[in-house]
């Protein structure tokens, strides 16, 4: 996709990180290829993409394949700034609720979330797109 028209330079640069994390793709079943970036509060970017399994239900979505990977390379204690997501076959991809969720516990409310829309892309902040996610700590 390169509709990046009106999108703000340092989600930009997300974007591309994930268009070329989708290039890297395991999806032979459903032929989606998406890839993902977040911006840590650390300063470094980490990248994923989806990787599907035979059995369809152990599939991994992007989002969560660079979550985990940011916390494998640089501990639990990350916070996530931004998150791009891209997908290489022109459709509106955004992050699916079993993403959110797992997101939620590492990614700041206030974090910019960028993703393939109808009309181009979209950026809305993290609450906004998982306004009352499940939480223990909820009074
Ligand atoms: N997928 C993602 O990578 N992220 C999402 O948020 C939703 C879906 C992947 C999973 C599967 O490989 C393909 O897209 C089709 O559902």
């Amino acid at each position: 996709m390169t509709l990046t028209n009106g999108i703000q330079p340092a989600l930009e640069k997300l974007l591309e990180l994930a268009q070329q994390a989708a290039q890297h793709s395991y999806s032979p079943y459903s032929k989606f290829r998406v890839g993902a970036a977040l911006r840590l509060s650390n300063g470094e970017i980490v990248t994923g993409t989806n990787v599907e399994n035979v059995s369809l239900g152990l599939t991994i979505c992007a989002e969560r394949a660079a979550l985990v990977s940011a916390i494998s390379q640089f501990g639990p204690e990350i916070r996530v700034d931004a998150v791009a997501v891209a997908n290489l076959n022109g459709m509106p991809s955004p992050p699916c609720g079993a993403c959110r969720q797992m997101l939620a516990e590492f990614t700041q409310p206030g974090a910019a979330v960028l993703f393939p829309s109808e009309d181009g892309f979209k950026t809305m902040s993290f609450s906004d797109l998982l306004p009352f996610g499940f939480d223990m700590k909820l009074k």
